[in-house]
């Protein structure tokens, strides 16, 4: 519920549309969902990197880094995590309406997180990609150390061990990084882009 009264929408004097003319390219939202360890931030990561070197304005949001800065006063209760996918739908509309790409890699375990940032957006504007992996993978690559303390109960709510994720039911994509490298991966979001005219032209 907004706290705020009497303030105004002020419309912008450029438009997202004269935004997108300029830089050729549609503005969107590529959402990566999917467990620790999963791969969210490096996929997300090299799919920047490679719109980059093909002239598409991006930025990557990712959570570690975003729990430093504007989401440090969040913890991972449900409640916290709810507040987290939030605010970063709204920052990610602000992206596309900016005229970029913005990447976001984030468990996001709830699916009505999720859904609530996709009605924020226009249809075209919201790219689900489910970034699929066992949660035995997970815990084999454990990368930050962070499952084994998850395991002796030293985190508690740790996604996967003590705290729910719920898979998308239809997202638009499904990558499936342990059956999959990481260029194999970014290949598959590529051309999902290029099939629905998203890409530079
Ligand atoms: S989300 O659930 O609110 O979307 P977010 O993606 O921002 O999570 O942060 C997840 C990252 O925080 C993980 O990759 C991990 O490095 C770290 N982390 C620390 N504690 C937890 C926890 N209890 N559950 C999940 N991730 C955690």
């Amino acid at each position: 519920m907004s706290q705020s009264t009497n303030i105004t929408w002020h419309d912008h004097a450029v438009t997202k549309k004269d935004r997108r003319e300029k830089n050729k390219h549609h503005s969107y939202v590529l959402w990566f969902t999917g467990l620790s360890g999963s791969g969210k931030s490096t996929v997300a990561n090299a799919v920047a990197k490679r719109l980059f070197e093909d002239q598409t304005n991006s930025y990557v949001l990712d959570g570690d880094n975003i729990r430093f800065g504007i989401n440090k006063d969040l913890g991972f209760s449900d409640e916290d995590r709810k507040e987290n996918i939030r605010r970063i739908g709204e920052v990610s509309k602000l992206f596309v309406d900016s005229g970029q790409v913005v990447l976001t890699a984030f468990i996001s375990p709830f699916r009505e997180d999720r859904d609530r940032v996709r009605a924020l957006l226009e249809e075209n504007e919201f790219v689900e990609i489910y970034i699929k992996c066992s949660i035995e993978a997970c815990e084999a690559r454990d990368p930050k150390g962070l499952y084994e303390k998850a395991r002796k109960g030293v985190i508690k709510d740790f996604t996967g061990i003590s705290s729910p994720y719920e898979e998308p039911l239809q997202p638009e994509l499904i990558v499936d990084t342990e059956k999959h490298s990481i260029e194999e991966c970014v290949e598959q979001i590529v051309q999902y882009l290029k099939e629905k005219e998203y890409y530079i032209s």
